[in-house]
């Protein structure tokens, strides 16, 4: 079965339905998703939005304090654009009403977190920020403006002059061939890969993989962001506790109830989330237990009610004061290469929010940088498209040669065990060149027929596609950046400064730019 349409978005948290928002007084919207449309990072975001928006604060610090975080890993322009844009946008949005949390005063109150120097974290319902802000975008949709879920984008379509013009979709009514001008992936991020994370299940990084099998150019993929503080019952992650914890006066400590972030890591419990993970990961791998005091937090059910919820579910006792966490993947710092318009080095395909790679958040993302990176860039995409107007003519797609059959895979936790042990929180190259061998060869994960495969093989084949790519960047760079922690190469290397590890058609090179211009 074949839909027409003039833009088709894949995916549905906030860069997609801020998209839509702008295209659809416009043209023709279809958005795809692969669960249901709450299910995606953003509407579970708890933190908030960092934008700048009080007298104390200023953009420059805003910017200086996510390069820093990110270890100067960036395309500083489009950081330089994602904070002044980014800071505009939610000052329209304020404008307009969403709901933030607000100070006696009529101000917004600005909450604190890792590695800002300023309070500006925007939050609405206490942690509940993702949700409100997804439902207040989704009640502004028209109903013009398609939505179907439970389908999953599995092959982007290219015509004969190498332009996408759709996707293929698997949903359980079987496949659906989509036909569109301009294609969005916001797909979202791949920390479901891990098994220990605080992102859904459904987030295993399809949109990478359909680039990557598609030639589109990819980087970035060795930095993996682990939260530190992932509720942990039962040995098993339970879902996020924000950083917004310690913002209001958490601390981590041990089972003695002694501060964990001191010496060397001395008042650091809102250090970048690199630095406060490995400590935790370090306490852990002793075989301590790590928790968050917030016996100093008052009224904490009311300012985090969501993560209070969670915590009694199961049956963690707030009046205890203690929180049992564990750092687990969290953000993708790497994705699909694309600029401040969303273009991808594939015509018409664009790739925006945590899917994509921009360069803003460098070797490791500042906290709430996220959500104003999928408004802004999500905005700055759909005004581009509207430019450039829906005037494809040629829907003769080029003809496919995926000869090979389906390479040996792990079982999917199989693979998410591996992740986490091989490819987790620190690295060393005898764990990655043993783990890399076990895994498809970058070839051979482009020629695979994926033709007549059920959901779940599909979506498992993703998932090593950016599992392969992710093992392979975090061996060629040999050295220790933001996320990327090598215990064999434990310093910064000059060397791998401005440096950046492509994939692109099938290939793996290393640039001294994001953008092809720039190739050695
Ligand atoms: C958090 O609330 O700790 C997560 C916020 C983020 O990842 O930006």
């Amino acid at each position: 079965m074949d839909v027409k349409t003039d833009v088709l978005i894949i995916g549905s948290g906030i860069a997609a339905l801020q998209a839509a928002l702008v295209l659809e007084k416009h043209f023709q919207i279809q958005i795809v998703t692969k669960s249901s449309i709450y299910m995606s990072s953003s509407y579970r975001a708890q933190g908030g939005i960092a934008a700048v928006t009080s007298e104390e604060d200023h953009i420059q610090h805003h910017i200086a304090d996510t390069l820093k975080a990110g270890e100067y890993h960036h395309e500083k322009r489009h950081v330089k654009t994602l904070i002044k844009d980014g800071t505009e946008i939610m000052q329209n949005y304020l404008k307009d009403g969403l709901p933030v949390d607000r100070q006696v005063d009529g101000k917004p109150a600005l909450g604190l977190e890792g590695a800002h120097s300023h309070h500006r974290i925007l939050h609405a319902g206490g942690d509940r920020t993702g949700q409100i802000f997804i439902d207040y975008l989704l009640h502004k949709l028209s109903p013009k403006t398609k939505i179907n879920c439970y389908e999953m984008a599995y092959e982007l379509l290219r015509n004969t002059d190498g332009d996408c013009v759709g996707v293929l979709t698997k949903g359980e009514k079987g496949t659906k061939r989509y036909l569109a001008h301009h294609v969005i992936l916001a797909t979202g991020g791949a920390g479901a890969l891990y098994s220990s994370t605080s992102n859904f299940p459904t987030n295993t990084g399809d949109g990478i993989a359909l680039a990557f099998r598609a030639g589109a150019a990819i980087s970035d993929m060795e930095f993996m962001q682990f939260h530190p503080s992932l509720l942990w019952c039962k040995n098993e992650a339970k879902g996020l506790v924000s950083e917004a914890v310690r913002g209001a006066g958490g601390i981590f400590v041990n089972a003695q109830h002694q501060p964990i972030m001191t010496g060397l890591h001395a008042q650091l419990d809102l250090a970048p989330r690199h630095i406060t993970a490995l400590a935790l990961f370090t306490k852990r791998a002793a075989g301590e237990e790590t928790f968050i005091d917030i016996t100093n937090i008052q009224d904490f059910e009311a300012k985090f009610p969501t993560i209070a919820q969670l915590c009694h579910v199961h049956h963690v006792h707030l009046q205890d004061g203690l929180i049992p966490v564990a750092p687990g993947s969290h953000f993708l710092m790497g994705g699909v290469i694309a600029d401040d318009k969303g273009r991808t080095t594939i015509p018409n395909l664009y790739a925006v929010g945590e899917v994509a790679c921009t360069g803003v958040h460098g070797a490791n993302r500042l906290a709430s940088n996220s959500l104003l990176e999928g408004i802004t860039f999500g905005q700055k995409m759909a005004q581009f498209i509207i430019q450039k107007g829906c005037h494809q003519k040629n829907f003769l797609l080029e003809k496919h040669q995926c000869p090979d059959k389906m390479p040996p895979l792990f079982s999917k936790p199989q693979l998410q065990q591996h992740m986490m042990r091989f490819l987790g929180i620190v690295r060393n190259i005898d764990d990655l060149q043993h783990f890399v061998k076990q895994l498809p060869s970058l070839q051979s994960l482009i020629q695979v027929n994926l033709k007549g495969l059920e959901l779940a093989e599909l979506e498992l084949f993703m998932m090593h596609v950016v599992a392969t790519l992710m093992a392979h960047a975090a061996i060629t760079r040999t050295e220790t950046r933001g996320a990327h922690i090598r215990k064999d190469k434990s310093e910064m290397k000059s060397q791998w400064a401005s440096r950046w590890i492509i994939f692109s058609q099938g290939q793996m090179k290393v640039r001294n730019s994001l953008y092809e211009y720039h190739q050695t």
